[in-house]
C-alpha cells in the first residue's frame, strides 16, 4: 500500500488511482530514475547525510532492481502511482528501513525533472546518430547517381534541369539544420535539476556538483522554482522533432509521386513497399505515406505540451505529468522513421532514363535562352518577354525548343545567332557555376564535403 498517505484518513478511490497513475507509461524512465537515485545516494553518503554503509546498501539494491526491471521480472503496481514510487517501494521491500532514507533531500518534483532530462538527452543523442545515417544514405544515393539529371520543379511544374545529387543534397542540408537544432536543445536539457527539492531547495548540506558530474550534466540549475517546473527542454525537443518530421514529410511526398506511373522516376524496393488487398498490380509507397502521416502526431505532441504548459503557475503542478506520453511517442516515431528511411532510400531504383527524358522534354531551357539574349546585350526583362513569346510559338507548333530552326528564333530577336542552338541540358547545368548552384563541378564539391562531414560525424559516435 501507498506509504505517502499518512495525512489521509482513507485510501484513494479506485477511480482516482486509475486516473492519476502514470506507471503504465513512465516505467520507461526506470534506467534514468535508478541512475539518478544511485548518484543521489552516493552523494548523501559522501556528505554524511546518510552513512556510507547505508549508501552502499541502497546502491547495490538499486542495481538489483534495475536488473529485475530489465529482465521483465519486476511487477509494477499502479497503486504506487509512478515509476519513482514503484522503485522506492521495492527498495524498502528489499532492504527495509534503510531504503526509506533514499528520498532524503529530494522530492519527486526534482526527481521526475531529472529523469526526463536524462531521457531527452539520450533521445537527442540517438536521434542525431539516426540523422547522420540518413545523411549517409543520401550521400550514397547521390554518389552512385552523380551524373543523373532530372527536372527541378517549382509549383510542381518543370522549371530547370538539375542534377539528382543536387536535389538530394537539399535534404542533406535540411538534416544539417535538424542536427544543429537537436544539439542546441541538448545544451538546455543538459542541466541538473536535482537538489531543487519540491520547489524551494533542500535543507541538507548536499553536493549538487558531484551529482551533476556523476550523471554527466554540464551545469546545475540556478533557480529551484524554475527547475522543478521547467519543461522548455521537452518543448524544444518536440519543436525540433516537428521540424525534422516536416522535412521527412517533404521527402516522403516526393518519393510517393516519384514512384507513380505518371512520374516514373523511382521504384521502391519490394522490401520497402506494400501491396493492395484488392488490386493485384499495386505496389504502394506506404512507408513514405506513413512517415508523411506520422508528421501529424509529432506536430500534435508539440501542441499538446504547449497547451498543457500554458498558464501554469509556479512551481510544479500535476498537469506536468502529461508531458510524458507525447514525448515518448515523438521519440518512438522519430526513431522508427530513422530506422526505415536510410534503407528505403539506398535500395530504391532510380530510373535515370525517365528522369533524363523529363529533363529534356518541355521548356526547361527557356531561362537559358533568356540568359543567352542577356549575354548578347538584351536587358533581362526584355529577354524574358522575347523568350516567353518564343515558347508560346513553340507550344503552338507543338514543338520543343530544341526542334526550332535558327530562322524561327530570329523571328523573335535579331540577337539570336547560330550558337543559340547549342543550348542544352548540359550547358544549362554548366552555366550555374556558383557556390550552391547545380553545375557539375559545384555539386561534386558539395557532395565531397557532405561525404567527409557525415563520415567524420559517424566515426565520432563509434
Ligand atoms: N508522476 C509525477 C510526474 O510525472 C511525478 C511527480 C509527482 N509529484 C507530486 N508532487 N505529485 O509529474
Amino acid at each position: 500500500m501507498n506509504n505517502i498517505r499518512g495525512r489521509f484518513n482513507k485510501a484513494a478511490a479506485e477511480s482516482v488511482l486509475a486516473y492519476t497513475a502514470s506507471v503504465q507509461y513512465d516505467w520507461m524512465l526506470y534506467p534514468y530514475d535508478i541512475a539518478g537515485s544511485i548518484a543521489h545516494a552516493r552523494m548523501l553518503g559522501k556528505q554524511g547525510i546518510i552513512t556510507p554503509v547505508e549508501a552502499k546498501k541502497i546502491i547495490a539494491a538499486l542495481q538489483q532492481i534495475q536488473a529485475e526491471i530489465s529482465s521483465g521480472k519486476f511487477v509494477f503496481n499502479p497503486e504506487l502511482e509512478d515509476i519513482h514510487m514503484n522503485i522506492e517501494a521495492r527498495l524498502v521491500e528489499k532492504i527495509g528501513d534503510t531504503g526509506k532514507k533514499l528520498h532524503t533531500a529530494r522530492s519527486r518534483n526534482d526527481q521526475v525533472a531529472l529523469d526526463v532530462r536524462l531521457f531527452v538527452r539520450d533521445a537527442i543523442a540517438h536521434s542525431i546518430v539516426g540523422m547522420r545515417h540518413l545523411q549517409q544514405a543520401i550521400v550514397d544515393v547521390a554518389t552512385a547517381h552523380k551524373d543523373v539529371v532530372l527536372p527541378g520543379y517549382t509549383h510542381v511544374q518543370r522549371a530547370q534541369p538539375v542534377l539528382l545529387a543536387h536535389h538530394l543534397l537539399a535534404y542533406f542540408e535540411m538534416l544539417e539544420r535538424d542536427i544543429a537544432r537537436f544539439e542546441d536543445v541538448f545544451t538546455r536539457a543538459d542541466v541538473l535539476p536535482l537538489g531543487s527539492g519540491a520547489l524551494a531547495g533542500v535543507a541538507y548540506n548536499i553536493d549538487r556538483e558531484s551529482v551533476a558530474k556523476e550523471l554527466g550534466f554540464s551545469t546545475v540549475s540556478k533557480n529551484s522554482i524554475d527547475a522543478v517546473s521547467d519543461r522548455d527542454f521537452i518543448l524544444e525537443y518536440q519543436a525540433a522533432a516537428a521540424i525534422f518530421m516536416m522535412h521527412i514529410s517533404r521527402m516522403a511526398e516526393e518519393l510517393v509521386y516519384w514512384s507513380s506511373a505518371e512520374f516514373d522516376f523511382i521504384e521502391l524496393d519490394d522490401a520497402y513497399a506494400t501491396g493492395s488487398s484488392i488490386m493485384p498490380q499495386k505496389k504502394n509507397p506506404d512507408v513514405a505515406e506513413l512517415a508523411r502521416g506520422k508528421t501529424g502526431r509529432v506536430y500534435g505532441n508539440l501542441m499538446s505540451l504547449l497547451t498543457t504548459m500554458k498558464g501554469l503557475p509556479l512551481a510544479y503542478n500535476r498537469d506536468m505529468q502529461e508531458d510524458k506520453e507525447q514525448v515518448f511517442d515523438t521519440v518512438k516515431t522519430i526513431f522508427g522513421t530513422l530506422e526505415v528511411f536510410p534503407g528505403m532510400l539506398s535500395t530504391m531504383k532510380i530510373k535515370t532514363a525517365s528522369m533524363k527524358k523529363a529533363a529534356e522534354k518541355g521548356y526547361l531551357l527557356a531561362t537559358d535562352i533568356a540568359d543567352y539574349l542577356v549575354k548578347n546585350g538584351e536587358s533581362f526583362r526584355a529577354a524574358h518577354e522575347i523568350t516567353g513569346k518564343l515558347v508560346n510559338y513553340a507550344v503552338g507548333k507543338g514543338k520543343s525548343l530544341d526542334a526550332l530552326k535558327l530562322a524561327e528564333y530570329k523571328k523573335f530577336s535579331p540577337k539570336f545567332k547560330q550558337d543559340v542552338l547549342k543550348i542544352s541540358v548540359e550547358s544549362s547545368l554548366a552555366a550555374r557555376d556558383n557556390t550552391g548552384g547545380t553545375a557539375r563541378v559545384q555539386v561534386k564539391k558539395q557532395l565531397a564535403a557532405a561525404a567527409v562531414k557525415v563520415k567524420k560525424a559517424l566515426a565520432e559516435v563509434r
